[in-house]
């Protein structure tokens, strides 16, 4: 699908398979949200730029590549989004952090922002947008609104779950965001949630039903 990086490592596929199982426990749920949003990190940044800088190894100096420029931002969105934040901090510990708080109103399906906090050289960094579960597409174009407004320019957006319907939305709003997901799913039901799906994260994260 254009836009659309399918990450199918066998890794990210079968952490995928028991976040499915409605019978893996909180904890379980949680820790391979953790996994699975270290091993997606790795794939959206493995085309940052290098540049080279001389380093002396106990034996002798040499040439040796660095990340170049400004570091990244990482934008996680509502409780989700929180689910991958700590995994991808493992590699990018010193990634900023934009907090987007939105949820969906459960009537309506519209995303509602209850808070947004962010830094304030966004212009130079690359934002990833941790969305995991991009079933209408709403609260991601929401979301990069927001931080476009606040001057984000380059922007990624990270997914576990993405429907075709939310794609084609994210792309008609923003066609330069390019995403990055574990799996396309089928579609949503009546109320919002990815079928087959994982059910509501915040409530398999969080223990709150
Ligand atoms: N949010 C969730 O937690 N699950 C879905 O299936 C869709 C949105």
């Amino acid at each position: 699908m254009d836009g659309v990086t399918v990450v199918n490592h066998p890794l990210v596929q079968h952490k995928l398979t028991l976040l499915r199982d409605k019978t893996s426990s909180t904890k379980v749920f949680r820790e391979l949200f953790n996994e699975i949003g270290t091993l997606l990190c790795y794939e959206v940044t493995r085309d940052l730029p290098l540049e080279m800088i001389e380093v002396e190894t106990p034996l002798a100096k040499m040439k040796s590549p660095i990340l170049s420029g400004k570091k990244l931002v990482l934008a996680p969105v509502g409780r989700a989004g929180n689910g991958f934040l700590d995994g991808m901090r493992n590699l990018l510990p010193s990634a900023r952090v934009a907090h987007v708080g939105l949820y969906r109103d459960p009537r309506t399906l519209v995303a509602v922002e209850y808070f947004f906090k962010a830094p304030d050289d966004m212009a130079d960094r690359l934002t990833l947008v941790l969305h995991p579960m991009l079933a209408t597409g709403n609260s991601a174009v929401a979301a990069i609104d927001r931080l476009k407004e606040h001057a984000a320019k380059n922007v990624r957006i990270v997914c576990l779950l993405v429907t075709r319907r939310a794609v084609d939305k994210v792309r008609a709003h923003h066609p330069d965001v390019h995403i990055w997901t574990a799996a396309i799913d089928d579609d949503i039901d009546e109320r919002g949630y990815i079928v087959p799906g994982i059910g509501d994260v915040g409530d398999r994260m969080y223990g709150t039903r």
